[in-house]
């Protein structure tokens, strides 16, 4: 178990370079369970999450390997069908297994997926339309098993919410379906479009990408390829979040700047400045602008709902108030006790959070409880001018490789510790 301990106050300079998106590297490992021969994802960081895609890979008979950015996959027959419960509990995105098993067994058995308790987070889209597709369910427990031994078929489907995963899903399922799909009320996140580059590049016929409406023709089997994922919007907005907390200037790079608008629009009313340069964008932030902000979470091209957490760190030491509105999970503001902790005046009623600075607090045990809330947590620790911990570093590590590392490269003072070996030290 490992802790992250920050002596906080430093204003950041230097480079920081985004990795491919962890929500666009994860369906995409899933389909290439889909591709015949080789397949290589580039640019891949090294995330628990991308660990356990490999760990399910290879446990269903084909070959994943992580060397130096790259994610190899080969596919090879066999007759295992089903995924060990500890490996779907340990993602959410184990249920984007279902339909490249189908495809490759005509049964595939996973368990109810895991995953940040951010919300219920229920799989009802996902196993409606593969079943509508054609697709047998059995649900035992929280054991769900599909079969189709004859194969998919094409259908009209309209997703009763546009779910990223169901979307991902119900597209995988499609491109090698018997005839026509078309999906409606689909979800438009740059990685969903991004999941459909990289089935259209195997040889998949999909239209549509990044709009609510998607036409898939399916084809008999798919190529192996090379392919390099869009970048992560979502440790951009990590980065942009620190700068704007800490102050300082940071060159930001691979950085997505199509899917960063809406962010970007926020922090700039408290005085971040951001040039973006070709591929990269410079962000500089001098002073403090007081300003009130009010964002509503929502379907992209809306406010993300990963990005809420981080904007409420961007602005811990923000002379204005934050109300967020969240519209797509139920859970979303586990760092409220954490920014208290960190002399934040902050409340929760339903789904609306309201933050605004009240005192300064010097030294805090904090803890990451999902994904977000831990790196808004981390941003927040190196804003404050004090000696912070933070623990529950294993969620963190789901979406960043070695945060401390990003960080310690702009100059900040965050450095991780084992906290087992830390007591083995005590007793010594
Ligand atoms: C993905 C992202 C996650 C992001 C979320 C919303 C990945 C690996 N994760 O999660 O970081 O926060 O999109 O942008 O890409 N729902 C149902 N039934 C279903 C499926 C979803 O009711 O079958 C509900 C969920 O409970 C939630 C909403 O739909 O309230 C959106 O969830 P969804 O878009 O599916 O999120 P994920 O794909 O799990």
């Amino acid at each position: 178990m490992d802790k992250l301990v920050v002596n906080g106050g430093k204003k950041l300079f230097g480079t920081a370079v985004v990795p491919a998106a962890k929500n666009a590297l994860l369906p995409i490992i899933a389909a290439s369970l889909m591709l015949d021969g080789e397949s290589c994802i580039k640019n891949c960081p090294d995330l628990s999450d991308i660990r356990a895609s490999r760990d399910i890979i290879n446990s269903v008979g084909s070959t994943a390997v992580m060397h130096g950015g790259d994610f190899s996959v080969v596919y090879a027959d066999s007759d295992i069908c089903s995924i060990s419960h500890s490996l779907c509990t340990s993602m959410r995105s184990s249920v984007l297994y279902l339909a490249p098993l189908l495809y490759r067994r005509g049964k595939v058995t996973i368990s109810l997926p895991g995953g940040c308790n951010i919300g219920a987070r229920p799989v009802d889209i996902h196993l409606d339309g593969l079943c509508r597709m054609g697709a047998k369910a059995e649900c035992i427990a929280d054991s769900i098993t599909l079969t189709a031994a004859a194969g998919l078929k094409g259908i009209n489907y309209k997703l009763r919410i546009p779910s990223v995963g169901a979307t991902q899903t119900l597209i995988m399922a499609a491109a090698t379906a018997k005839g026509l799909t078309i999906l409606k009320n689909c979800a438009r996140e740059p990685e969903v479009a991004d999941l459909v580059h990289f089935l259209n590049c195997a040889g998949a016929k999909i239209t549509g990408a990044g709009k609510s409406e998607i036409m898939i023709q399916g084809v008999e089997s798919l190529c192996g390829v090379e392919y390099t994922p869009i970048a992560d919007r979502i440790f951009a907005a990590t980065v942009l979040a620190a700068v704007n907390a800490c102050r300082g200037i940071c060159l930001v790079k691979n950085y997505p700047v199509e899917y960063m608008e809406s962010f970007e629009k926020q922090l700039k009313k408290t005085g971040l400045c951001i040039w973006h340069l070709a591929s990269s964008a410079l962000v500089l932030k001098t002073g403090e602008k007081a300003a009130d902000i009010q964002v509503h979470t929502g379907y992209y091209p809306a406010f993300s709902t990963d990005m809420g957490p981080l904007l409420s760190a961007a602005l811990v030491n923000g002379n204005g108030t934050l109300t967020l509105y969240e519209t797509v999970f139920e859970n979303r503001f586990s760092y409220m006790e954490e920014f208290i902790k960190l002399g934040l005046c902050c409340r929760v009623q339903g789904r609306e959070y309201y933050q605004t600075k009240r005192k300064d607090v010097y030294i805090a045990n904090l803890a990451a409880k999902d994904l977000r809330a831990g790196a808004a947590a981390v941003v927040a620790a190196l804003a404050k001018r004090g000696c912070f911990t933070i623990e529950g570093v294993n969620f963190i590590d789901r979406g960043y490789e070695k945060i401390e590392q990003v960080f310690s490269a702009l100059g900040a003072d965050i450095r991780r510790v084992s906290v087992d070996r830390e007591k083995a030290n005590e007793t010594e």
